[in-house]
């Protein structure tokens, strides 16, 4: 059950300074973070880590979209961590996402709206949808002395 699950600030959350905030609504539910980067992927290395959407009309425009600045990769650990943070994340399309998540939060388009645009959908965030999705995505994004184990005050309250 414990388990890791690979987070994103995409872009957009990058430029508009939500880095801390979205950091943050991570680190209160006690999921610790056991890695973490700011990098600036180019094509081939986000047409690899969105492989599963090759085929899908959104493709080109998603990897313009994940590649037209620095993003934060981070890695968190705990209970649940591939279905808690995307809990924490909410849906795809903002519009549909929920108050209270971070997409619901601080975004409020929809995916038709930006297809309607011709642009990737700026959802501010990627969390890995499965946890095999979440241990590939790890083993893409970080090499095996990147990641760190570490005890967190939280642990006694949890373990
Ligand atoms: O990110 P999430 O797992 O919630 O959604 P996804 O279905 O795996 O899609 C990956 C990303 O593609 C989304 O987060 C959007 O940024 C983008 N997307 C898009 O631009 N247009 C769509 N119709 C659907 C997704
Ligand atoms: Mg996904």
């Amino acid at each position: 059950m414990i388990e890791r699950s690979l987070v994103i600030v995409k872009p957009d959350g990058v430029e508009r300074g939500l880095v801390g905030e979205i950091l943050r609504r991570f680190e209160n539910t006690g999921l610790k973070i056991v890695g973490m980067k700011m990098v600036w992927i180019d094509s081939k290395f986000a047409e690899e880590h969105y492989k599963a959407h090759k085929s899908k009309p959104f493709f080109r425009e998603l990897v313009e979209f994940i590649t037209e600045g620095p993003v934060v990769a981070f890695a968190v650990e705990g209970v649940h961590a591939v279905e808690n943070a995307r809990r924490l994340v909410g849906s795809t399309s903002p519009h549909e996402a929920a108050p209270g998540t971070i997409r619901g939060d601080f975004a409020h388009l929809s995916m038709a709206y930006a297809s309607k645009k011709g642009l990737g959908g700026k959802n501010l965030i990627h969390a890995s949808g499965s946890k095999k999705e979440a241990d590939d995505e790890i083993k893409l994004w970080f090499k095996k002395g990147e990641l760190h184990s570490y005890t967190t005050v939280h642990e006694k309250h949890v373990f």
